[in-house]
This record gives C-alpha cells, sequence and structure tokens, in this order.
C-alpha cells in the first residue's frame, strides 16, 4: 500500500486568506493577528492569545514575562526537542531534566525529587498531544509556589477534564512550524486567562512596547517577535479545518490501539481518561523487544522494507547533546540519568507522525498487519 502523504493541506480558502493581505497592504501587526489569537484563544479555552514567530520564541517570551533568569532553575523533560531546554538556557536560567514516565511525558514523581530552593518553573512537554498527569503536575507547581509554563507545542486541541492544553498551567506556548497539525510554515502563540503576564508577552513581542501608548515608548526589555499578517491570515483559514482533522486522526489513532492490544511486545502511549480531548501529533508505541522477538532497528528495517512509515524518534536524551558541555558551570549535565527516557530513544521508542494518521482505515489496517506479520515472523 501507498503511504504517500501530502503536508500541508491548503486549498482556495488559504489562497484567498494569502490575497486578501496582500491586497490590503496591512502586512504586519494589523486585523489578521488579532483576529487569529482571538480565534486560538477562544479554540483552546483560553481568556488571551499572543502570537509570535515560533514556538520557540513563544517558551523564551513566557519565561522572560515571567523574571525568570540567572540563578533560577526550570525543570523540563529531557524527552523534547531542543527549544524546550534551550528557551530556558537562553533566558540565562538552568533547565533541570526530571525523567518522563509511562506516559512518555514528566514523571511527577521525579519532578518533586528535581525541587531545590533555585526551581522558579515547572515546564512540562505535552508529548506527541498527550498530557501526561498535568494535574499532578499542577498541584505540585502550586504547593511548592513555582510557575507551570505548558509546552504544548503538539497540542493543539487537546484538553484535561474539558480544559484546553496551555490554561492549566500560568501559560501555554504553540508551535505552528511546518510539520505541526496547524501550520504557517513558522510561528507560534501563548495563550493564558492571565492578562497582566500575557500584557507582559506581547510587549515583549513588540519590542517592549505599551499597549496603546505612542510607537517610541518602551517599557520593557523587548524584541522583535511579530507574526506576519500573512502567517496570521493561514493559520484562521487552517484553524477551520483543524477540528476535522483533530477527529480522523484520533478515530485512526483508536483503530491503530485496538489493532495493536494484545500484539507481544507492543505498548503504545496510554490514553489518561481525564484527558478528554487529545490532539496527535505523533501515535507513538513502546517496543519491548524480548516480547516481540527482534530488537527494534531490526523492526523498523523490515518496516521500511514494507513501506511502512514507522520511525525512532529522537535518537538521545536531550541532556547528551553537546550542547549541554557548554553550560557544565551552570549544571554537571553528565551527571544526568533518567532510565525511562533511556530505554525510549535508545531501544523502544517507535514513532508514527500526524500526516500519517490522516490517511485513510484501510492505511492503518496495513500497519497493523504489517507489525503482526513482523511479528509472527521473528
Ligand atoms: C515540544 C516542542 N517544543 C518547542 C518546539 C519549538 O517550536 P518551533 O519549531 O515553532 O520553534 C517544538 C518544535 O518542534 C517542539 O516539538
Amino acid at each position: 500500500m501507498d503511504f504517500q502523504f501530502s503536508w500541508p493541506l491548503y486549498d482556495h480558502t488559504e489562497e484567498a486568506a494569502l490575497l486578501r493581505v496582500l491586497n490590503r497592504r496591512k502586512w504586519f501587526n494589523g486585523e489578521e493577528t488579532k483576529a487569529f489569537e482571538t480565534a486560538y484563544a477562544q479554540f483552546q479555552g483560553a481568556d488571551f492569545g499572543a502570537a509570535c514567530t515560533s514556538g520557540t520564541t513563544a517558551l523564551e517570551i513566557a519565561l522572560e514575562a515571567l523574571a525568570i533568569g540567572p540563578g533560577d532553575e526550570v525543570i523540563v523533560p529531557p524527552y523534547t526537542f531542543v527549544a524546550t531546554a534551550t528557551a530556558v538556557l537562553r533566558v540565562g536560567a538552568t533547565p533541570i531534566f526530571a525523567d518522563v514516565d509511562a506516559t512518555w511525558c514528566l514523571d511527577p514523581a521525579s519532578v518533586e525529587a528535581a525541587i531545590t530552593p533555585r526551581t522558579r518553573a515547572i515546564m512540562p512537554v505535552h508529548f506527541g498531544g498527550a498530557m501526561g498527569n498535568i494535574e499532578a503536575l499542577d498541584a505540585l507547581a502550586r504547593s511548592n509556589g513555582l510557575a507551570l509554563i505548558e509546552d504544548a507545542c503538539h497540542a493543539w486541541g487537546s484538553a484535561w477534564k474539558g480544559k484546553g492544553a496551555g490554561t492549566i498551567g500560568c501559560c501555554g506556548a504553540f508551535s505552528f512550524q511546518e510539520s505541526k497539525n496547524l501550520t504557517a510554515g513558522e510561528g507560534g502563540i501563548l495563550v493564558s486567562n492571565d492578562g497582566a503576564l500575557m500584557e507582559r508577552c506581547q510587549s515583549i513581542i513588540n519590542c517592549g512596547r505599551e499597549a496603546g501608548a505612542p510607537w517610541y515608548h518602551h517599557i520593557n526589555l523587548g524584541t522583535n517577535a511579530r507574526i506576519t499578517e500573512f502567517g496570521a491570515a493561514l493559520l484562521q483559514a487552517q484553524l477551520v479545518r483543524l477540528p476535522a482533522q483533530l477527529a480522523q486522526r484520533a478515530a485512526n489513532a483508536a483503530l491503530l490501539d485496538a489493532g495493536l492490544a494484545g500484539v507481544p511486545g507492543v505498548t503504545p502511549q496510554p490514553n489518561i481518561p481525564e484527558m478528554t480531548r487529545r490532539s496527535y501529533h505523533l501515535y507513538c508505541f513502546r517496543l519491548d523487544s524480548t516480547k516481540f522477538g527482534m530488537d527494534r532497528a531490526t523492526f523498523l528495517a523490515q518496516c521500511e522494507a514494507r513501506g511502512l512509515p514507522l520511525m525512532a524518534g529522537y535518537p538521545l536524551p536531550l541532556y547528551q547533546q553537546p550542547l549541554f558541555q557548554k553550560f557544565l558551570d551552570r549544571f554537571d549535565y553528565r551527571t544526568c540519568a533518567c532510565p525511562e527516557t533511556e530505554a525510549i530513544c535508545f531501544r523502544e521508542g517507535v514513532w508514527i507522525t500526524q500526516p500519517v494518521l490522516l490517511l485513510s482505515p484501510e492505511h492503518m489496517q496495513a500497519i497493523i498487519d504489517g507489525i503482526k506479520e513482523i511479528q509472527a515472523g521473528a
């Protein structure tokens, strides 16, 4: 079966949106940006949205707006894209790695053990769109007086007991880079219910200006992290198609869950019942080579030979990146050891990316059949 897919998707609505901006000759900081901020905040169930250039800058701006900096520690998972930790480093603070648990997201017990008098924030990653045990992390943050900053860069539409990702902590950051389920090629947004925090974020995004004040009036150390009107217009059009895509990916993920149940050694990333809606940026499972009968590299080679679109994902825990050698004066990252993350990276993790989850139920069945056949032949 052919697993070719097109991504990103667009039609005449995106073309019309781009032409609308072009012809209006207002290409930055205008009504498209405001309309998208309002629409996306509403989609996540947040009071406010502040659009910016990327998920990376959104995380950096959140940390700056919370005045987190040198001497401060922020607890992050090592099973994530580099930006979760580099945002912390770039504001001068120190990322401290806690392990993930069976959810592939931050383990509250590991986070608790990592809290020190210098800890200012916990930054959970909603990995693949799953929200881990966000309630326990929120409770931990509250009882220790810490900020909870949600790296929701995979979690457009995910919700915990009906509350949207990004609205449980003090704010949440989303990415609209091209691989993402909602995309303008590049882009990001912060959402929050905290109006004062979002005012500071908006100011940092817009060169430190004060809302409503004259253009040459700067009250904060800001930067230029404004999204373009083209990006904001494209995102409004993409947002209209997101709910149907979200439902289709979830339906296909349910087929994979059902079809893979009982395959020896295959454990899909679990769906916690409190997670009332789940965005699937990735469908993931762990492969126990002893029970499956072959190691992951052999399995993936056989998948590739059959044309099945499966991959190993992050090949190493973030703390093993050479980058961290440059910050040993802040923390000795050579001492980091997160066994769950290492098991997923080195031996067990398998990913199916989101565009594959927009293919037909027959494609999902072909993946299930292929995995079963490979296992039977092991
Ligand atoms: C978990 C996570 N956080 C942050 C980011 C950064 O987003 P961006 O690529 O828009 O800067 C990404 C992007 O891949 C991500 O996967």
